[in-house]
């Protein structure tokens, strides 16, 4: 079902090199994180660290009402269990085919039988799409094949948690587009917890409920979707915008002469663009861990930038929401708003929906949600 991680004063050096100084947050149970930063600010470290691979120098990683870095070994191994990785690599052993690989954890911590292992193996593959693969070797594949490889085997356990490390690292942007769309899926399916490291702006500013940003040995800012997006801190809108003009530079920090430079030539980091509508799920199920459009906006006084939360075909999303819960859960439409789904209906960007009335049709057939949802 999830489960929480809180992570308090976490502190990693390597020798004289401190990676991260004081890093706390929690990742909410059920949730999709993604956590961006510049190469080398130690975003594998931090994922290595969660999974008890690395141990910190200082702090907590409570994972339920576990400490990680202080369980002894035998209760690691058991709290390792609720963690699905996919490294940053795809680490898969090279001389084991495809289905030997996503059958290797269960082999490993389970003793299920091969017929089970085989319905587990083949029900993953077929989620990620790679069934007809299952005997070839890593060295046959694509580097996107080799992603979901990893990916199905991260998944054979049923973790609670899953961390992914750069999934879309060297994916073509339609492949990208599709292993997002898969990453919103799962996380539906799964109601786990989600962390993603990506090097993505369009998977961080459409994927996640939270986003948090790592810099200078900081976690500069962690928090809902909303509130990064529409951050007016420098650092925070020049990642996320994918700016030169900004604290960030080539060699990670820019010198005071290099910023002084650039607010003398007058550069300034520009309006910020609109908050895009959050990826759905593909079926219009409700995740878990799914934040109305708008909400935290809303709840803080923040107002949006403008165009924010409007898809590809003009829906407001802030104004259709209600409409589309009402939708997902049989409750009625609030007053005011037509019962009728909108003309080219599916959640936004989840791709061509299929003719009302047939499975996966959007508005889905009326039947409440399995599980809370907020
Ligand atoms: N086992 C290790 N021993 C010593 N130094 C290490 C080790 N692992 C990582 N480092 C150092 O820690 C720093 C952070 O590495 P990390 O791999 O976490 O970066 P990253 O943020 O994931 O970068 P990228 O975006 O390029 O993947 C780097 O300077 C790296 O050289
Ligand atoms: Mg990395």
């Amino acid at each position: 079902m999830g489960v929480e991680i809180r992570v308090e004063g976490l502190t990693k050096s390597f020798g004289r090199q401190v990676i991260w100084q004081d890093v706390s947050l929690t990742l909410p149970a059920g949730e999709i994180n993604v956590l961006l930063g510049p190469s080398g600010t130690g975003k594998s470290v931090f994922l290595k660290s969660l999974v008890g691979l690395l141990k910190p120098d200082r702090g907590h990683i409570w994972i339920g009402d576990r400490d990680l870095p202080r369980l002894p070994e035998s209760q690691l191994y058991e709290t390792r269990k609720l963690f699905g990785v996919l490294f940053q690599d795809g680490a898969l052993f090279g001389s084991m085919n495809i289905y030997d690989n996503i059958a290797f954890p269960l082999r490993e911590h389970t003793k299920k039988t091969e017929a089970e292992i085989r319905r587990i193996v083949m029900e993953k593959m077929e989620m990620v799409g790679l069934l007809g693969a299952e005997h070839k070797l890593p060295g046959e594949i694509s580097g996107g094949m080799k992603k979901r490889a990893g990916l199905a085997r991260a998944l054979v356990l049923e973790p609670e948690i899953l961390l992914v490390d750069e999934p879309d690292s060297g994916l073509d942007p339609v492949r990208t587009a599709y292993l997002n769309q898969l990453i919103v899926d799962l996380n539906a399916q799964t109601d786990a917890t989600f962390l993603i490291v990506t090097h993505d702006i369009n998977t961080a500013r459409t994927v996640p409920d939270n986003i948090g940003l790592l810099f200078r040995r900081e976690l500069v800012m962690f928090g809902p979707r909303e509130m990064l997006l529409s951050s007016e801190e420098p650092v925070v809108r020049q990642f996320l915008n994918a700016r030169r003009v900004g604290p960030i530079g080539m060699s990670e920090e820019k010198d005071v002469s290099e910023l002084e430079a650039e607010a003398r030539m007058g550069h300034d980091p520009g309006k910020l663009p609109p908050i895009p509508p959050q990826l759905m799920p593909s079926d219009g199920r409700l995740r878990r861990g799914q934040h109305p459009p708008g909400a935290w906006c809303a709840a803080n006084g923040v107002t949006p930038p403008p165009g924010s939360f409007i898809d590809d075909l003009g829906r407001n999303w802030v104004e259709e929401w209600p409409r589309y819960v009402a939708a997902q859960t049989g409750a009625p439409a609030p007053h005011g708003a037509p019962s009728a789904p909108p003309p080219h209906g599916g959640p936004p960007g989840a791709g061509p929906q299929p003719p009302p009335g047939a499975p996966g049709a959007w508005p889905p057939p009326s039947s409440p949600p399995p599980g809370g949802r907020r």
